[in-house]
């Protein structure tokens, strides 16, 4: 198979990049290198890497030609970012899904995989959460991937192409770094490594559902070779964890111990977050197996080299 992977050069891309190869699958990239590393892809010299922009039309037409799966993660990333740049984060999730979309259907792509987010959910209510959950977005980030889902299945009723979205909760694992906006994990890790206390707002006791970036690239993949399903779908381990126990297996896998600060819990952090991803097992055979031990050890173990 032919395969575009958007945004490859990223933390989830470069993970599918790696899983496509291995699975000796032909792979173009396209990114901005905006949030992406071209170190990230060094183990693959044979894949092509576009550096362009996937708001560029003729660019992504151009592309899409003779390709059979898009996996779509271009993107700006974060509920954070969203609020400061609300404009710029509408033209590439949701425009730039659109520029997708339309090379695929035009290119006779058979299937686009969508990178959307659990962010379209807003402040949780119910858990485990379904699919069927109210989807009452709070940032611009959110309702982008909101927007840019029903576009994706807009074209699927409308064209002969299948989409299939992927609603990721926290996903965690090799090639996640830290930055301003980052997540819990490489934040945790960054300060673990440079012997900086980890600050816990709350109790600690609050649940989060974390996912191994390997059963993402899985997701995706299968997603990718499924044939005939379109939809929307939770992607998750479908396990939590309270963020107490996430800094003692942190501890453990790496063999540091940190210093741990409480502050005050933040306005607007839901107490529990857990998914049910029986929709995906049933539609492509998603069944994520990193348990956090081993996930954790592999990312504290590149991270010693990397974050430092
Ligand atoms: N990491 C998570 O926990 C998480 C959760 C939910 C959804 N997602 C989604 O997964 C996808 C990948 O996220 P990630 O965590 O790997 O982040 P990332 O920032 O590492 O990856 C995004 C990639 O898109 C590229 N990019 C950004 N704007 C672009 C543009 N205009 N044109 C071309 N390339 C562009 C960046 O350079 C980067 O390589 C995104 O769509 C994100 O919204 C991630």
């Amino acid at each position: 198979m032919k395969a575009l992977v958007t945004g490859g050069s990223g933390f989830i891309g470069s993970n599918i990049v790696k899983l496509l190869r291995g699975e000796g699958h032909e792979v173009a990239v396209l990114d901005n290198l905006s949030s992406g590393y071209r170190s990230n892809l060094a183990l693959f010299p044979e894949v092509q890497l576009v550096e362009g922009d996937v708001r560029d039309a003729a660019l992504v037409n151009r592309l899409a030609q003779g390709v059979e799966v898009i996996f779509h993660l271009a993107a700006s990333v974060g509920n954070t970012r969203s609020i400061e740049h609300p404009i710029d984060d509408s033209e590439i999730n949701v425009i730039g899904t659109l520029r997708v979309l339309e090379a695929a259907r035009r290119g006779g792509v058979r299937k686009v995989v969508f990178s959307s987010s659990a962010g379209i959910f807003g402040e949780l209510k119910t858990i485990p959460i379904r699919e069927d959950h109210p989807v009452e977005p709070d940032t611009p980030y959110g309702a982008g991937k909101l927007g840019a889902e029903k576009h994706c299945l807009a074209y699927a009723k409308l064209y002969p192409l299948q989409c299939i979205c992927l609603r990721y909760f926290n996903v965690y694992g090799v090639n996640q770094r830290y930055d301003a906006y980052g997540n819990v994990i490489p934040i945790f890790a960054h300060r673990m490594l440079h012997g900086k206390p980890v600050t816990i707002f709350g109790d600690g006791e609050q649940t989060r559902d974390f996912v191994n970036v390997r059963d993402v690239a899985m997701a995706n993949y299968r997603a990718g070779m499924n044939r005939g399903v379109s939809g929307a779908f939770n992607i998750a381990s479908a396990t939590r964890v309270t963020v107490n126990r996430l800094v003692e297996l942190m501890a453990e896998a790496s063999g540091i111990e940190p210093i741990v600060e409480y502050g005050p819990p933040r306005p607007g952090d839901v107490r529990h977050s857990l998914a049910d991803v029986s929709a995906a097992n049933k539609a492509f055979g998603f069944d994520p197996g990193v348990t956090l031990e081993i996930g954790l050890k592999e990312y504290m173990d590149w991270a010693k080299t990397a974050l430092v």
